[in-house]
């Protein structure tokens, strides 16, 4: 099957934590796709922004803090009377912490916020996804775990625990909604250089590249948004019809690479 050049013409797609980073990505590319995007987030300035780059008759902005019920509501209420339907969700508004990486440092209150925005908020945001997509017996849930929900280590507990915990209401959801139709799966970021990773490990864009670069599997490429733009963008089309239920790891085979063992090193590499 040779994909047709717009992927996702006629699809209808929400997108939360659009405003910059990955989700802006995302957003634009789904709409360079053919796709009507509503951009939600709580940065509203930037998230305008976005919108008038990708233009106004193909993209609206929605406030929308996903940890707030009535925020999702709106959102999604807003896409279906805007746009007729929501065909596409996709789950990326998430938060990192700058809580004491030590378990016996961790305040109760950090874990809170974390787990409130992260798994409470992608709970909401699959929720009302849901109460849309089931009359109309078709749709894809997409949201963004991370690398973190597969290898232990990598960031805080509680970002660890909240993305653990997207893959498992993706897998329990799946199996839900199989019945009408809809497909639900998340993809799982390493490490790409953007304002949450800038203010959350306080280094600068470059720089973090480089340690992300030194610590990869996959070397003569460096990380970016639209490696996860192009796997949800997949996800999100036709071409992923019998695709549910999935952690797509979008990580460079990074989580397969164990460097105790040494048995592919080129001795003239070493
Ligand atoms: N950058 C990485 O290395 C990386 C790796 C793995 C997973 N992720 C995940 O990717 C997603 C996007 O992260 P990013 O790197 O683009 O970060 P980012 O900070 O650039 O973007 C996150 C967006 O989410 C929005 N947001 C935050 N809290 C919100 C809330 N309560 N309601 C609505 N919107 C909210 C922010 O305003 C921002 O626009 C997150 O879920 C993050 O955990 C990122």
């Amino acid at each position: 099957m040779t994909p047709p050049a717009r992927r996702l013409e006629g699809k209808v797609a929400l997108i939360t934590g659009a405003a910059r980073g990955i989700g802006e990505c995302c957003a634009k590319l789904f709409a360079e796709h053919g796709a009507k995007v509503v951009v939600a987030d709580v940065e509203d300035q930037l998230g305008q922004a976005v919108c008038e780059s990708i233009g106004s008759s193909n993209s609206i902005y929605v406030h929308c803090d996903i940890s707030n019920e009535d925020d999702v509501k709106n959102a999604i209420d807003t896409a279906v009377a805007t746009y007729g339907k929501l065909d596409i969700m996709f789950n990326n508004a998430g938060v990192a912490d700058v809580s004491k990486p030590r378990i016996m440092d961790i305040e109760k209150k950090d874990v809170e916020r974390v787990l409130g925005i992260n798994v409470i908020g992608t709970f909401l945001c699959m929720k009302h996804a849901a109460r849309v997509m089931v009359p109309q017996k078709s749709g894809s849930i997409i949201s963004t775990s991370s690398l973190t929900s597969h290898l232990g280590g990598m960031a805080t507990h509680a970002y660890s625990c909240s993305k653990h915990a997207i893959v498992g209401l993706t897998r329990n959801l799946a199996v839900e909604l199989g019945q009408f139709g809809i497909r639900v799966n998340c993809v799982s970021p390493f490490g790409i250089a953007t304002s949450m990773t800038a203010d959350f490990i306080g280094l600068e864009r470059e720089v973090f590249e480089n340690v992300i670069n030194s610590v990869a599997n996959l070397k003569g490429v460096t990380h970016k948004p639209d490696d996860v733009a192009y796997a949800a963008l997949y996800l999100a089309s036709d071409e992923a019809k019998y695709v549910s239920g999935q952690n797509m790891l979008v990580d460079g085979g990074l989580s397969y690479a164990n460097d105790s063992f040494k048995m592919f090193k080129y001795p003239e590499e070493a």
